[in-house]
């Protein structure tokens, strides 16, 4: 906790006794919310069957207009046969139900495209930035077969996988100090010299590859952040690279194969629900499921087959939002 050195013993005495006085009171408060959230929960159902809906609105729009029309004729008809005297038809641009009708459909559909775009704002599938120096992912953990937990170790151990600091690179690159493998080109065909860039990377970090030592104080490679969720989403890369054990690839392509990263998937809510409905955990004999008495009984009875992340809650608000 950060300390508050500003605070006196006296206000820190009255911090504690409000406290004490507050947890008196009875709860309640704070219940409210949950049977909310839960409803709230099973309503947010992604855009998979928005093109169905769509295919019977528009099929239903054409049978009401069908439905008028032959309103309309049977209403002349009988006047005809009353013996009315003929009225002129009304054209249908001058038609209220039609104009009403059209308007309707354009609300509709200019909202649908607006909250589209709103939900949309400030993502950025497929971000491909230029990087202070071209490193090939492509050259190291594909061709050269370097584990990405090698510089990405902490995927498996905290929140972040992290870029590898400078040391990481120069275990190898102390002895690496030229490129003699395939040819390199950026996305846009330029061609890439790869021993000069080596030689930037010792420009950082202050190495004479001829001298064989430091002879400089380093500075930091700016590497530039490609994905990036926004601060209300709470994403653990631990919890789905060994609890989980999903592949890197599965969130982040075949990075393997990319000379320049780029953002493979939209980080979408959309995203992480549809894979947390439809992915199953490894369920049994995993210390991690074991407070799950209830879920564990029904896979014992064979009531439940396979258990998805959503069934161990993977779908509540609050786990991804807090
Ligand atoms: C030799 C070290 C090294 C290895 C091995 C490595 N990476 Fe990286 N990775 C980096 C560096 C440096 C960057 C930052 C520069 C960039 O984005 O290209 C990076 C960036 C990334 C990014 C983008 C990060 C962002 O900014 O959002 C992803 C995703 C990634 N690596 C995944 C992987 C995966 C998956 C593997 C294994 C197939 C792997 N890496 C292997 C060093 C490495
Ligand atoms: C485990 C060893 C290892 C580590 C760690 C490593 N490299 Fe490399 N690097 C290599 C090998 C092997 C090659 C290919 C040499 C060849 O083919 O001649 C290479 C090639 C390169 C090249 C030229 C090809 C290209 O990708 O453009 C650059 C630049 C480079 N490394 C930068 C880095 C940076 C920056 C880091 C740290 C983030 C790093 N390397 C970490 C082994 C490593
Ligand atoms: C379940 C999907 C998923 C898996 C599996 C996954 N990542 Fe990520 N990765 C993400 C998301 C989402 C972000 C963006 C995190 C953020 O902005 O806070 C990210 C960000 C990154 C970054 C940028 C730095 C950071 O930590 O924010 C790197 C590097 C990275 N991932 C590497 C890896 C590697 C290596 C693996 C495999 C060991 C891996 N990821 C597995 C979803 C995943
Ligand atoms: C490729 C499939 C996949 C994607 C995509 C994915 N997850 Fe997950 N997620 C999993 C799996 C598998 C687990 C189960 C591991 C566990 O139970 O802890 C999990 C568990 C979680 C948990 C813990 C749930 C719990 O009950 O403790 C959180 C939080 C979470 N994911 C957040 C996210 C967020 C945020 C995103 C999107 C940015 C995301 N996930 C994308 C597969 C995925
Ligand atoms: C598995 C993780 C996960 C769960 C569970 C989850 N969200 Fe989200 N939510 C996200 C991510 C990731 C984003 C960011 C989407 C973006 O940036 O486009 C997000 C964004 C949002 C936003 C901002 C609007 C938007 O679309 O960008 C709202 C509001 C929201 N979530 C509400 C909820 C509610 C309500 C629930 C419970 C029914 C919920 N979320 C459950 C991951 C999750």
């Amino acid at each position: 906790m950060t300390a508050f050195p500003a605070l006196k013993d006296a206000d820190i005495d009255n911090i504690l006794a409000y406290i004490s006085a507050e947890a008196a009171k009875p709860a309640g408060g704070g219940a409210k919310g949950a049977p909310e959230a839960a409803g709230a929960g099973a309503k947010e159902e992604p855009g998979s069957n928005s093109l169905l809906f769509g295919i019977i609105t528009l099929i239903l729009a054409i049978v009401a207009v069908i439905l008028m029309q032959i309103n309309s004729n049977l209403n002349k008809l009988a006047a005809e046969k009353e013996g009315h005297e003929k009225t002129e038809p009304v054209p249908f641009y001058k038609n209220k139900a039609y104009i009403a009708l059209c308007i309707v459909v354009l609300f509709v559909i200019g909202g649908y495209f607006t909250i589209q775009g709103a939900i949309g704002l400030g993502r950025q599938q497929d971000y491909m930035p230029e990087q202070p120096i071209f490193y090939s992912h492509k050259v190291h953990a594909g061709i050269n077969q370097i584990n990405c937990l090698y510089c990405h170790s902490s995927a498996e151990k905290s929140k972040h996988a992290m870029i590898p600091s400078e040391n990481v690179c120069m275990n190898c690159h102390k002895a690496i100090t030229e490129y003699t493998g395939p040819e390199l080109f950026t996305a846009e065909g330029k061609k890439v010299n790869g021993t000069a860039e080596i030689q930037k990377l010792y420009n950082h970090v202050g190495w004479d590859p001829k001298a064989g030592r430091y002879v400089k104080a380093g500075e930091p490679i700016e590497w530039i952040k490609i994905h990036s969720l926004p601060d209300h989403v709470y994403f653990n890369h631990s919890q789905h690279v060994v609890a989980g054990k999903v592949q890197c690839q599965t969130c982040h392509g075949e990075i393997q194969k990319m000379d320049e990263v780029h953002q493979f998937a939209d980080l979408s809510m959309g995203w992480c629900v549809n894979c947390h409905r439809n992915t199953k955990v490894q369920f049994a004999e995993n210390n991690y499921y074991s407070i799950f008495e209830k879920l564990h009984n029904d896979v014992k009875e064979g009531k439940v087959k396979d258990v998805t992340v959503e069934m161990v809650g993977g779908t509540e608000c609050q786990k991804c939002h807090y």
